[in-house]
């Protein structure tokens, strides 16, 4: 059952986007900005708003790499998979990730900090492998610089 917070976001995503052509889209962008992922309990409303059913509104959900449905960690982490940084050692570093963390692609750490994400380009491939944390891309990330900024991300936050 998701809170009422959710149900009031997503309700006012609907209201916004159901008659407007295409507004599924923005629908879940608007849901994902406002909560950070799209709860799986709003799909049958969302389905019934644009006249979809449910497994239509999943499958664009899931083609969307940015979409989530459930709450991400404290930091997001994404490591660059597309070609030019694999060719400067991404795939290395994807190891290196899954292993510092226990944690694959899609997933969050059991401490609630990091929720590790693969991403497609950052606009940074003449300085790959490129990583980005939350708002900031950080280029030329080796095993080493890796290990310290995970570490960074699982600091207490400092208010
Ligand atoms: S290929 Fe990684 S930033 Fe472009």
């Amino acid at each position: 059952m998701s809170l009422p917070v959710e149900s009031d976001a997503v309700a006012a995503a609907i209201q916004r986007w159901e008659n407007e052509p295409g507004g599924l889209l923005p629908l879940l962008q608007e849901v994902q900005a406002t909560l950070g992922f799209i709860p799986p309990e709003a799909v049958p409303g969302i389905a019934t708003a644009f006249n979809l059913s449910r497994a239509e509104v999943h499958g664009v959900i899931s083609f969307y790499h940015d979409f989530r449905t459930s709450p991400g960690g404290r930091h997001r982490v994404q490591i660059c998979r597309a070609e030019a940084c694999q060719a400067v050692g991404a795939r290395a570093l994807e190891r290196h990730a899954t292993t510092l963390l226990g944690a694959g692609f899609g997933d969050t750490t059991d401490d609630g900090a990091i929720t590790l994400e693969p991403v497609y380009c950052l606009g940074n491939c003449a300085c790959g492998p490129s990583v980005r944390i939350d708002d900031c891309i950080h280029g030329r990330v080796n095993g080493d610089r890796l290990e310290a900024l995970l570490a960074a991300c699982r600091q207490p936050e400092v208010s």
